[in-house]
């Protein structure tokens, strides 16, 4: 039987947010023996966008795959590292067959809490032309040696197709093959997007077609309602939906149909100001119907790491739970409802 433990960390908000991921996560994927974790990254430099640095940082603390969102582009120079068109290449092997032309992201390791985790490209993949699709071959073993590499970074699928960087990840983790989908919500967010509901069905029936049975999906969003839509769309096809965004963790964890559902996993970063920033400058702007304050991360002894850990079995969610680690401390585990 093919069973595959993976963490899901929130929104990871400034230094706060990655401290905590730096502090605890090697020990939470000893502790619950891991295979895989994604965690969405958005913020985490700053609170607006994600460097290369903090990026190298969170991925040497234990990252697998950093999703994006909104911010993705706050920080332009993530997008010299970020790969590019793998969801174009799942379209045209779905439309043109598998061939050797293709090359799946690989991993070469399982259960790994030290190795670093960037991902150099193939050299089949700097050479070929930027028309041309490409699967990037990640290889999580190997340390960064050279200037010219890619980061297991995603950004929402339903963006732009000249957009940089790409919105599907599948891995082959040791045998376990996963697909990972990135998509972006429309209610609240003013940004020139795709319809999020087709994308998603079509790259679901994509990885799907290629074997990717294992099918997680961050849907950043603003909405409940959009996810639970999407989710009620997807629910039995794939392995787990989680939401990102909000910053506030929901209680509605559950599983149905061998699907894993959350509105938001929640923060990574300062509990008690506003969604992980200090709270003077949207009180002023909420206040004073004007807001030219400059937003800053929040400086707090109150920092909090949200985290779901599911269980697969071939391909479907059985068990899974949200920790929460307030100040370096197990602070509670809330299970997921069955139904
Ligand atoms: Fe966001």
């Amino acid at each position: 039987m093919s069973v595959l433990k993976i963490g899901l960390i929130g929104d990871i908000v400034g230094r706060a947010g990655r401290n905590m991921v730096v502090d605890n996560l090697s020990e939470i994927r000893k502790k619950y023996k891991l295979d895989f974790v994604i965690a969405n990254a958005e913020n985490a430099s700053g609170g607006f966008g994600l460097n290369i640095k903090n990026a190298n940082e969170l991925l040497s603390a234990g990252i697998d795959l950093i999703t994006g969102g909104n911010h993705s582009f706050d920080k332009m120079e993530i997008t010299a590292v970020m790969g590019r068109d793998l969801e174009s290449s799942v379209d045209s092997v779905c439309k043109n067959g598998l061939d050797s032309s293709v090359e799946f992201v690989e991993s070469k390791v399982k259960s790994s809490t030290d190795s670093a985790k960037i991902a150099e490209s193939s050299p089949k993949s700097q050479d070929s032309s930027p028309d041309s699709p490409t699967f990037q071959m990640f290889n999580l073993s190997q340390n960064l040696t050279k200037s010219s590499f890619i980061m297991p970074i995603l950004r929402p699928l339903n963006f732009p197709p000249k957009t940089p960087g790409s919105g599907i990840c599948c891995i082959n983790l040791g045998g376990e093959k996963i697909a990972v989908i990135n998509i972006m919500g429309h209610y609240g967010i003013n940004m020139n997007l795709d319809n999020a509901f087709y994308k998603l069905q079509n790259a679901v029936s994509a990885v799907k077609k290629l074997g990717f049975d294992n099918i997680i999906i961050d849907f950043h969003g603003e909405a409940s309602s959009e996810k639970r839509a999407a989710f009620c769309m997807l629910r039995g096809e794939i392995s787990a939906f989680f939401g990102t965004h909000t910053h506030i963790g929901s209680d509605d964890l559950h599983i149905q149909n061998g699907s894993f559902y959350v509105s938001d996993l929640g923060l990574c970063g300062a509990f008690d100001g506003v969604i992980g920033m200090d709270y003077k400058a949207p009180l002023q702007k909420a206040m004073s119907g004007f807001g030219k304050s400059r937003y800053e991360v929040a400086n707090s002894n109150n920092n909090i790491l949200q985290m779901v850990i599911l269980t697969l079995e071939n391909a479907k969610c059985v068990e899974a739970f949200k920790l929460r680690i307030l100040n370096n401390k197990e602070l509670d585990i809330i299970n997921a409802i069955r139904l």
